[in-house]
């Protein structure tokens, strides 16, 4: 998969992807964080609050990949704010992790929902969406240069490996990308939300937590080695 050797990736780059061919030079991550809440990549946009982008120390060493804004982060404008928020906190508690020190982020900016009632049911982003996106996800690795970067999830894998190969057979190894750096895959915090029978869930947390506890450990090595 083609990444973003600078921090200006190549435009226009997607058939399905709409909007400007041109953006101003973007030329840090505060700018971006802007210019994302004028993106009309896909049409999520049109729906959606705001953008969402990520969060986090610029110099982060690891970054968290999950899939899209849920309900409550679209309304709030950050990202893992919500329920699955709350899992990925205390899994990050777990493993020794401090969210301040960590860049938090997604693979689709906006939003994606059916509207049901009052509710908004969160719809899974299709294969251009993640493909348009991913002008800012590489935006924000370009920037943040992450060593170590965790894939949540069947999105943030396709968006960062290029790959619709399942988290069970991805998960354990890391891969590392053109730029050198490593992505290691784990399950999106969600899934547990969505578990019924509590032994899974214990099961599922413990593995979850030890994922996190290897991505910080990879992290570490890494940091040593530079
Ligand atoms: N799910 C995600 O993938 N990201 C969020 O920010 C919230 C829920």
């Amino acid at each position: 998969m083609a990444r973003a050797k600078s921090n200006q990736p190549m435009l226009p780059f997607d058939d399905e992807a709409s909007g400007p061919a041109e953006l101003p030079e973007i030329k840090s991550l505060a700018e971006a964080a802007i210019a994302v809440q004028g993106c009309t990549r896909c049409s999520l946009y049109q729906f959606a609050t705001q953008a969402v982008f990520g969060e986090g120390p610029a110099e982060a060493s690891m970054m968290f990949v999950g899939e899209q804004p849920g309900d409550q982060e679209d309304l709030a404008g950050k990202p893992f704010v919500g329920p699955a928020g709350k899992v990925f906190d205390q899994a990050l508690a777990a493993a020794g992790i401090d969210r301040d020190r960590v860049y938090v982020t997604n693979a689709v900016k906006h939003f994606k929902f059916q509207p049901r009632g009052k509710k908004r049911l969160h719809q899974r982003p299709n294969g251009g969406e993640i493909r348009a996106c991913r002008f800012w996800l590489d935006l924000e690795r370009a920037f943040v240069k992450p060593l170590v970067t965790v894939a949540m999830g069947a999105t943030a894998v396709q968006s960062l490996l290029g790959s619709s190969a399942t988290i069970t057979s991805l998960r354990g190894a890391p891969t590392q990308l053109e730029d050198g750096s490593w992505v290691m895959v784990t399950i999106h915090p969600s899934y547990l939300l969505r578990m019924t029978d509590r032994g899974d869930v214990a099961a599922e947390r413990e593995k979850f937590e030890g994922d996190l506890r290897a991505a910080k450990a990879l992290e570490g090595k890494l940091a040593g080695a530079a």
